[in-house]
């Protein structure tokens, strides 16, 4: 597949058929991750694969928590929250045969000093950004459906992820990918903005 294709079909997937994805296809996934820019080549992140039922039973409830949490948190009305419930516990919103999540090592560093702690920080995170995009991208060339999962970050919720993949706190989660083959067919998101709104040229 070309990559303009790949780009141009990537959007996020939130119902996943009931089909196991292959090791085999998890590891190509994880290949094209790692060739992702890695800040000072620290290479501290750490992908944590979710397969078994149960584990995938607690990740899919982390998840669930963090979206209420986030209904709330924007004020949105209990009506929408109960149909998010629905959607989430009725309909298999955000069920996947797996889910990947990224860590990164905060214990793995290059600049030595206390002034560079909040900048090697962002860029171990912003490394492991990347690495998820490429992931998502290679996922849509091997016809698998991906969203990113942000609400897990929330405090209370982010401990739980980390405990659940045998992690202390020098692990920090960057973010939690649902991947499956998708359920129905899904037209990639307009974008709101134009690029004349986001482009400056000088
Ligand atoms: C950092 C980040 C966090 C996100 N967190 C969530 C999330 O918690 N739940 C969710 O359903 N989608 C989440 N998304 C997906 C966005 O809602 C989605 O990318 C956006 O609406 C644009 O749609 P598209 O990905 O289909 O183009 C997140 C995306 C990013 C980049």
């Amino acid at each position: 597949m070309e990559l303009d294709e790949a780009i141009a079909k990537r959007t996020s997937v939130r119902y996943f058929r009931d089909e196991p994805v292959s090791e085999e296809t998890i590891e190509e996934l994880i290949e094209a991750a790692v060739r992702a820019p890695t800040a000072s080549g620290l290479e501290n992140w750490l992908f944590v694969l979710f397969q078994s039922g149960e584990a995938r039973r607690k990740v899919f409830d982390l998840i669930a928590e963090g979206m209420v949490e986030y209904y709330r948190t924007v004020n949105l009305p209990g009506e929408k929250i109960e149909k998010l419930r629905n959607r989430m516990y009725k309909e298999g919103m955000y069920r996947a045969p797996v889910y990947i999540a990224v860590f990164i090592d905060r214990r793995v560093r290059f600049l030595r000093g206390r002034e560079f702690d909040d900048v090697e920080f962002m860029w171990s995170v912003e490394s492991a950004a990347m690495a998820i995009e490429n992931l998502m991208l290679k996922a849509v060339e091997l016809g698998l459906g991906t969203v990113y999962i942000g609400v897990t970050n929330f405090q209370g919720i982010e401990e739980k992820v980390r405990e659940l993949a045998g992690l202390d706190g020098n692990h920090y989660l960057v973010g939690l990918i649902p991947i499956g083959y998708q359920r129905d067919a899904v037209k990639p998101r307009k974008r709101r903005k134009g690029i004349k709104e986001v482009l400056r040229v000088l």
